[in-house]
Parts: C-alpha cells; structure tokens; sequence
C-alpha cells in the first residue's frame, strides 16, 4: 500500500516547530505503519513490498542492517528484534563503516538498508557495493520512490509521513516498529509461536494509545527539562533493550540542544566513563522491567556512590533515582519503542530552554547526499 502525502503534512498545525508536530504525531504514525499489515489468523503480518518468499526466508543465516545516525540506531533495535523473535544472528553498523572496510558479502546474509530519506550517500554506497557484490538487500525506507528504495530488492515503507525537523523522531519510532513487523513475520515463517505471534500483535495493537499517554506527561518533562538544562554532559545508559534507545536518546540531545551526552552500555560504565560522573553529569538511565533490572539498579546505585544525578525511564518509580519518568507496560520486546518517547522529549524541551534553532540545528543537515 501507498500512502499519499496531503499539503496540509506541512503545515505547522498550531505547534512552534515542526519537531514538536512530529513528536506529537507519533500515535497516528504508528497506526499507519500498522495498517492494513496484521494477519490475525496466522498471527503474523503480511509486507506486500519485501519480495523474500517464505522459503528465502528460511534461508536466511544473518541479517546485517545498515544506515546512519538515527536510522542506525533503528537498525540497533531491530537486531535485537530480529534475533529476538525470528532467532536469525542479527547486527547493525553504520553504513559508511560497512562500505569502508571491504567486508565480506555473505550469499547467505540478508542485507537491511535503513534510511527516512531515501538519499543518504553512505547507506546508497552501501546499497550499491552490495549489489555489485549479488547480495540481497531490503530496504526499510520513509520516503517512497527515493533512491534506496529504488535500488533495493523490496523492503518495508514506513509510512511515517513527511518529517521536516531535522532531528528524527516520529520517523525513528515507525521505522522501529517496522521492524518488529519484520521481525514477527521472519520468526512466526521460523520458530515463533502462534501464541507469541498473538502476544506480540496484542503489544503492537497498544502502542498508538501508549504513546498518547507518555506524550501526556509532557508538562513534567519540560520541569525535568528545565532541572537538568545545567548539565554540562549527560550520560545515557541502558543494558541490551535499553541500550539503543540509550544511543538514540543521545545523539538526539546532542543534535538539538548542543549539550554533550555519551550514551555508555550500563555494564561497560565501570570500566571508564564512571571517572566523569560528579553532580554537573547527570545519567539518565533506561530501565525496562525485564531480567536485567536489578542488574541495572545496582548500576544507579554505583552512579549514586558518586554523586552522580539520575533520571530514570521506567515502568514503575526507581528509588535510587532522582526523578522517574513512567512508561506504560507493553510487551518487553517492544520496550525501545515506548522508552524512547519521553527522551524525545526532553531533548525537545532542553533545546528549547536553551534557546536552540530546533528544527534547523547549526552544522547539520535532514539529509546528507555528499560524500
Ligand atoms: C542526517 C540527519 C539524521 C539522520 C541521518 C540519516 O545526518 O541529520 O537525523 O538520522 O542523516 O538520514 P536518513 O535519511 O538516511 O535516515
């Protein structure tokens, strides 16, 4: 299905920038990436585009997904998804590291170019390489018709509409989900239940209205906002599930409000980065309730050790926190989905108490077609 762009997209629809707009947004883009894709009777979800028949899928033995910035960073996610569900060894790595290093093209990988453009040189480089090379390469494009699309074997749209800001956020979230969508349609042609299937259609079914409600709370993050705005680094930490919406939530703050911020694997923090942590670093911390939280409190209660601040995202109040922001429950696998809403918008309110060009960040670009 294709879904046509009215000129009313554009318009800024009452809100200050754009990338307000597309945060807010977010609950009706996830609808569309859905639509018209569930199959509830086999529990999976049909991609009209991906041109990967059933048993080409089962013949797949990797995935490797490629992309820059925050399309990498989907792509983190959907390892994790794809490993998860489907059980097919899965990575993401930047784009133009993949094309740089000469690497070895398996006839026996399935290649994943992510992209909202379309356009980015590095992730086409990538795309064509490969293709030089007889491999097979999905595309998990926003922009229909773009050139990636074009030069991919099929793929997922993402349906996310047209992003403005430069920062990506509803564009992020669907290409998330899109991925999930691929995932569960990989593992249930694999070993993936009939009921997991369901479960994680349910889980999928609730994000719309779960996003709706974090956006809820935006008054009480734009207060965090403003209590964390004299950071003078930030660090973001999170363990597997958490750790991507950890690099994600990163490079967003980065790019919008100039502060600098790491993003850290909770586990790795002991072996360096816990040297920086003093009141002027505050860590916000990625705590889904899955089998690796209490491993994680431990961590907030090192970071505490050194006077360290923290904002927890969570699903239920963190006492070794300074403030918690709460997430709804959903399925653990979908947790990145979810937990990366509410850092979207801190990012958002950061920028704007700082007095930051938000939709026009200095040096960057929405995408970047040159070498
Ligand atoms: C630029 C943008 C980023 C984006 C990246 C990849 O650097 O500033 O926000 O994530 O390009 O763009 P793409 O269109 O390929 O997703």
């Amino acid at each position: 299905t294709t879904v046509e762009w009215e000129a009313e997209s554009y318009d800024m629809g009452g809100h200050d920038t754009y990338m307000h707009k597309e945060i807010c947004e977010q609950p009706d883009a996830v609808d569309r990436v859905l639509r018209g894709r569930i199959d509830d009777r086999f529990s999976t979800v049909h991609l009209g585009g991906l041109n990967l028949d059933a048993r080409e899928a089962r013949g797949v033995r990797r995935v490797k997904i490629l992309g820059c910035g925050s399309a990498y960073h989907t792509g983190l996610i959907g390892a994790q998804l794809i490993e998860e569900l489907a059980r097919i060894p899965a990575d993401a790595e930047p784009a133009s590291e993949f094309r740089y290093r000469n690497a070895v093209v398996d006839p026996d990988t399935l290649y994943i170019a992510v992209s909202q453009s379309g356009e980015t040189y590095d992730t086409l480089a990538a795309v064509q390489e490969l293709k030089r090379k007889g491999a097979r390469v999905l595309g998990v494009v926003n922009v229909v018709g773009s050139a990636i699309a074009r030069e991919t074997d099929g793929g997922v749209y993402v349906h996310a509409g047209p992003e403005v800001c430069v920062v990506s956020t509803k564009c992020f979230t669907n290409t998330a989900v899109a991925f999930a969508l691929l995932a569960l349609h990989l593992g249930r042609i694999r070993d993936l239940s009939v009921a997991d299937g369901k479960r994680i259609i349910a889980g999928l079914r609730k994000l719309p209205e779960q996003i709706a409600e974090v956006l809820s709370g935006e008054e009480e993050i734009k207060k965090l906002a403003a209590l964390y705005a004299d950071a003078k680094s930030m660090m973001f930490i999170g363990r597997v599930r958490g750790y991507p919406v950890a690099r994600e939530a990163s490079l967003k703050l980065k790019e919008v409000s100039y502060v600098h911020a790491e993003a850290y694997p909770a586990s790795e923090l002991k072996h360096g980065p816990l040297a920086l942590i003093e009141p002027e670093v505050p860590t916000v911390a990625v705590l889904p309730d899955d089998d690796l939280l209490e491993k994680n409190r431990a961590t907030l209660e090192e970071i505490k050790a050194r006077s360290g601040r923290i904002l927890a995202v969570a699903h239920q109040e963190q006492e070794k926190a300074d403030h918690t922001i709460l997430v709804p429950r959903n399925e653990v696998e979908l947790d990145p989905i979810l937990m990366g809403i509410p850092l979207q918008l801190l990012a958002y309110h950061s920028a704007l108490a700082l007095g930051r060009d938000i939709d026009k960040p200095r040096n960057l670009a929405k995408s970047v077609t040159v070498e």
